[in-house]
C-alpha cells in the first residue's frame, strides 16, 4: 500500500497590471464577452476566454434553457466554438469572468467539474497545458493547467 498525495499550485495576483498583458488582455475579452451571456434564468453571466496559438481569441458565454440541464455553460461554450472555427490550432490559455448581481464576482470562479473535464479533453488532444486565469474583483487566480483541479481525470489514455 502507499499513499498517493496530490499538491497543487496557484498564482494569485491582485491586480491586472500584475499580469502579462497577453494574458490581461484575455481576461478582459473574457469580462467584456459577459455582456453578451444568455443567462436569463440565473442571472449569473458567464465570460469565457481562449487563447489560441496563433494569437487569436475566442470568447463565449453560458447560454441557458428554461429546460433547466441543457443550460450550457461559457467554458464550453468558448472551447466548442474554438475548436469549430480553428479546428487544429493549439489551445494556450483560458480567463473566466462572472457579472453577477450588478457587478463583477468579488472571488474567482472556478470551472465546474463538466467544464473541467472539458478543459481537460483539449489538453489531451494537443498535448499542452492550458493555463487557467479565474477573475474576480478581490483576486485573480491563476493555474497551469485544469489537471491540477482535476486528478486523476478520465482521458484519451484511459479509453486505450
Ligand atoms: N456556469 C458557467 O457558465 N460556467 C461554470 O463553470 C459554472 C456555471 C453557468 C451555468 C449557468 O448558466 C449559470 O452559470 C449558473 O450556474
Amino acid at each position: 500500500m502507499k499513499i498517493i498525495e496530490h499538491r497543487w499550485k496557484a498564482t494569485e495576483y491582485h491586480d491586472l497590471t500584475e499580469i502579462e498583458e497577453l494574458y490581461q488582455n484575455l481576461i478582459i475579452a473574457a469580462m467584456e464577452k459577459t455582456s453578451e451571456s444568455y443567462s436569463p434564468y440565473s442571472g449569473f453571466a458567464v465570460g469565457a476566454s481562449v487563447l489560441l496559438e496563433d494569437g487569436s481569441c475566442i470568447a463565449g458565454t453560458n447560454q441557458e434553457n428554461a429546460s433547466y440541464p441543457l443550460c450550457r455553460c461559457a467554458e464550453s461554450v468558448a472551447l466548442s466554438t474554438a475548436s469549430a472555427l480553428h479546428p487544429n490550432t493549439k489551445i494556450m490559455a483560458m480567463a473566466v469572468a462572472v457579472f453577477h448581481r450588478g457587478q463583477f464576482t468579488q472571488e474567482p470562479i472556478s470551472p465546474c467539474g463538466a467544464c473541467r473535464q472539458i478543459i481537460r479533453e483539449q489538453e489531451g488532444r494537443y498535448g499542452q497545458d492550458i493555463a487557467l486565469y479565474m477573475y474576480g474583483q478581490s483576486k485573480i487566480i491563476m493555474i497551469d493547467s485544469i489537471q491540477l483541479i482535476l486528478p486523476l481525470s478520465f482521458n484519451e489514455n484511459s479509453l486505450k
